[in-house]
């Protein structure tokens, strides 16, 4: 008689179990994650009502909430402003919650053009662990970058683009942790104070794109032992910097770019002939430097080049001669140097 009984009642358990976990998901959302939502919409100012649609039990049809197919977890919060015109952004402390850690299984966090003046950015966010997409592009935070960033080591895009107001940073040491890193901007932050960010750069082996436009940087490596990102970086913009410097013979490495943006960052002397190794370029500014000197012979190896803008440096020599074996050239700016000769009538 026991028998029956035992299987009886453990066969209801599991019914029990079944009913308990569709209790916590039957809306499409789990309780916890919702709670630490509304948590977070609690303490901010959303003066166009955005987050209208973030009432009721489905967290997970709220705007800009996105869970995941099968697991039901909330993977994704995308809240980036698309419209700067008008005031969209979403404002206030609250937005810095630590409660939002709830979303242990968040993926991807756009939080572009909100405005968090005067707020840190907090250190919880690099408890994300499995954070993947990471943009805090135009965010105004005040202070610093937390050092803990550098635990996200799943993170393949990192926009921190303008993400600072009046902050200046002293070091990247956080960076070199982030080893999957595809995609990284730093555009507008203030690195004046950080004199080894190439080395902290230079750790991240599988990058493609590295934009650290008017970050104030002052120095570039002459020559480095090894250039660790030479098969993958395919788009390098440094342009509005300091350098004041020759342009570094170890551009020549990074043969995979197609596009190289050095515009009005300071460098002068020649143009080296390794320049001719980057084959793959499609796209090449040194626009308003002091370069001078003649334009390499190895420069009609850029074959592939469509955007070439030199413009405002100290050029010289006969622009025939290599101009006109510049075949794929859809846009050519050279002007405001002392070349000499005409154009040759092949390109004009
Ligand atoms: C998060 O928001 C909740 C609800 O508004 C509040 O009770 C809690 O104190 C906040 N926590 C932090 C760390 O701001
Ligand atoms: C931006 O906001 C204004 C005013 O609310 C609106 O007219 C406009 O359509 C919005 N633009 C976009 C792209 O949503
Ligand atoms: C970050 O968001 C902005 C818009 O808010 C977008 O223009 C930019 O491309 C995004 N960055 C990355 C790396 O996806
Ligand atoms: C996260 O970063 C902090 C500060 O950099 C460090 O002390 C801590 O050990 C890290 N935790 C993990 C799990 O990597
Ligand atoms: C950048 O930070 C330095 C201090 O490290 C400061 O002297 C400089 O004025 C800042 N530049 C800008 C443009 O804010
Ligand atoms: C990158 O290159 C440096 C030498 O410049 C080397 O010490 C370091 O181990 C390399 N890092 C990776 C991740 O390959
Ligand atoms: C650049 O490439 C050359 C030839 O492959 C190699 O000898 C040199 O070590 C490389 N330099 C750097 C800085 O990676
Ligand atoms: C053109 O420039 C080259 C190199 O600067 C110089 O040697 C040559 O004399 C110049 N020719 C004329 C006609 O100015
Ligand atoms: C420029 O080079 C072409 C062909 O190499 C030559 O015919 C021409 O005279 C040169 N012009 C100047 C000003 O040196």
């Amino acid at each position: 008689m026991g028998f029956p009984l035992r299987f009886l009642s453990s066969l209801s358990l599991c019914l029990l179990a079944l009913l308990l976990h569709r209790a916590t998901v039957t809306s499409g959302c789990f309780s916890m994650e919702r709670e630490a939502l509304l948590d977070f919409k609690a303490g901010i100012h959303d003066t166009h009502n955005r987050l209208s649609s973030w009432v009721g039990q489905d967290c997970c049809a709220w705007e800009g909430v996105i869970c995941g197919a099968t697991t039901g977890h909330v993977v994704m919060l995308d809240l980036r402003n698309t419209n700067i015109t008008d005031d969209w952004a979403l404002r206030g402390e609250g937005m810095m919650n630590s409660s939002l850690l709830a979303l242990s299984h968040l993926k991807h966090l756009d939080l572009s053009f909100n405005d968090f003046s005067g707020i840190r950015i907090p250190e919880f966010i690099g408890s994300f662990k499995k954070l993947r997409y990471l943009n805090l592009s135009s965010t105004r935070f005040m202070g610093g970058i937390p050092a803990r960033l550098g635990n996200l080591s799943s993170l393949y895009v990192l926009d921190l683009s303008y993400a600072l107001h009046f902050s200046s940073l002293d070091n990247l040491d956080w960076l070199s942790h982030l080893t999957s890193l595809k995609n990284l901007d730093l555009s507008w932050l203030n690195l004046t104070g950080a004199p080894d960010w190439f080395s902290s750069v230079n750790m991240l082996p599988s990058l493609q794109v590295l934009s650290m436009s008017y970050v104030g940087l002052k120095t570039i490596p002459a020559s480095v032992v090894h250039v660790n990102f030479t098969s993958s970086l395919t788009v390098l913009d440094l342009s509005f910097n300091n350098f004041d410097s020759t342009l570094p013979k170890w551009l020549g490495n990074i043969t995979s770019l197609t596009q190289l943006d050095l515009h009005y960052s300071g460098f002068y002397g020649v143009i080296p002939d390794a320049i001719g190794d980057l084959g793959s370029l499609t796209f090449l500014d040194l626009g308003f430097n002091q370069l001078e000197g003649t334009v390499p012979r190895s420069m009609v190896d850029l074959r592939r080049l469509k955007e070439l803008h030199m413009p405002r440096n100290q050029l010289t020599g006969n622009l025939s001669g290599w101009l006109e074996q510049m075949t794929n050239l859809i846009i050519l700016d050279l002007s405001y140097n002392l070349f000499n000769g005409s154009m040759p009538s092949s390109s004009v």
